[in-house]
């Protein structure tokens, strides 16, 4: 019980970047638990640029649970933000706020309400992994606030419920989402194969193509992909678990060459097997190919990979660059494709400048 005048309210803040998979995960074996069919590997992004921002307020005048996000009430009903409410309200502890006079036991949680708002810092479902921001940082910013003292598997494990993307937001750097085998889920967690300091000179633009939000999320796309696709399996099955290890080779020896070839390669089939689902999927636009087509023109003309690409659930350009010297000949690039303001088909341009890092909160 929340002792002390009723007025009292006990909050927390988190922030959580986003993560932009480099092999990407495309479609479940479970439904309901969130298992993958593919082992997927992500780099996390610089919270400056792209992240989710949450508060959560519990106080005993709530009669219920209730949700803004970008400052919209949004119904909290569905099965992804209950099932993080309920695994979280299960690990809670004991909180105490001696200034407040605030205390709050664990059996406590059962009962109080909480009122959660959030804001991304960039465009929601238009395929920049909103929903791995977003929902790694609901679950973080329950747990704060909730006093939870459990590991990271546990959290990874209850973010991937959220939405299975948000399980590799857990850490910086590069991180690997394993698959798993066990039926309910419990080794299918996110794993960093590498910190932020690893490969320091990668330098991300994002090319926002579109900020309206898409008409397929993630979630019914891959779905009709899993039901329709015979690419889809061939992939899972044939392809990627090759990728996966070739992907980490190219990150422990930082072979840029390798890391481009696998990570354009892997988002073209990923937009195929779209394409091969019925009825098709198109994700990208005219925009977007313009952008492939010019990194893949650039690319041939020297011989060697200067910048790679990599596009989610939607238009927009993910375009990583070795170092800055090939960041800003890019940025040149993209700049006299797409010369702001009369050609406003590229809307804005996000730098990570300090490459990919960041700590997830
Ligand atoms: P994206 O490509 O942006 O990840 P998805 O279709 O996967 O798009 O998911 C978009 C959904 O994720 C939104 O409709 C919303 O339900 C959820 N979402 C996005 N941002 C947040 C947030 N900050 N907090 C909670 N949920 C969020
Ligand atoms: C193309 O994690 O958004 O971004 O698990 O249904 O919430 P749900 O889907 P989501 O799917 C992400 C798909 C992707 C690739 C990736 O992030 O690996
Ligand atoms: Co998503």
């Amino acid at each position: 019980m929340v002792s002390g005048t009723e007025s009292r309210i006990l909050m927390a803040t988190g922030r959580t970047p986003t993560n932009i998979a480099v092999i990407k995960y495309w479609g479940k074996r479970d439904e309901a638990l969130i298992l993958p069919v593919n082992d997927s590997i992500s780099v996390t992004l610089d919270p400056d640029h792209l992240s989710a921002t949450t508060t959560v307020v519990v106080s005993p005048t709530f009669d219920r649970d209730r949700m803004w996000l970008n400052g919209k009430e949004i119904p909290l009903s569905g099965d992804r933000f209950q099932s993080c409410l309920r695994e979280i309200r299960k690990l809670a502890d004991d909180v105490e706020d001696e200034k407040k006079g605030i205390r709050i036991r664990k059996d406590d949680w059962q009962k109080l309400h909480v009122h959660i708002a959030s804001y991304n810092n960039f465009p929601t479902a238009a395929g920049l992994a909103s929903s791995a921001a977003g929902l790694a940082c609901f679950v973080f910013t329950l747990a704060k606030l909730m006093n939870v003292k459990e590991d990271c598997g546990k959290l990874s494990s209850i973010r991937r419920q959220g939405s299975g993307s948000a399980c590799r937001s857990m850490y910086g750097g590069f991180v690997k989402w394993t698959m798993g085998k066990d039926a309910c889920g419990s080794d299918s967690i996110a794993v960093q194969l590498a910190s932020e300091s690893h490969w320091n000179d990668l330098v991300i633009i994002i090319a926002v193509v579109s900020s309206k939000q898409k008409e397929t999320s993630s979630t019914t796309g891959m779905r009709d992909s899993v039901e329709t696709s015979p690419l889809l399996q061939h992939r899972a099955q044939t392809v990627v678990p090759g990728r996966i290890l070739q992907m980490e080779e190219a990150i422990r020896n930082r072979d840029f060459a390798s890391f481009a070839r696998l990570t354009c390669a892997d988002s073209n089939q990923f937009h195929a097997v779209c394409l091969d689902t019925s009825p098709p999927i198109f994700y990208m636009n005219d925009t977007s190919h313009r952008i492939i087509s010019l990194v893949e023109r650039w690319n041939r003309s020297e011989g060697t990979p200067q910048a790679a690409y990599t596009f989610d659930a939607g238009p927009n350009a993910v375009l990583i660059a070795p170092n800055r010297k090939s960041a800003g000949l890019l940025l040149q690039r993209l700049l006299f494709c797409f010369p702001p303001p009369a050609d406003n088909e590229l809307t804005s341009y996000v730098i990570g400048d300090k490459s990919i890092l960041h700590e997830a909160g």
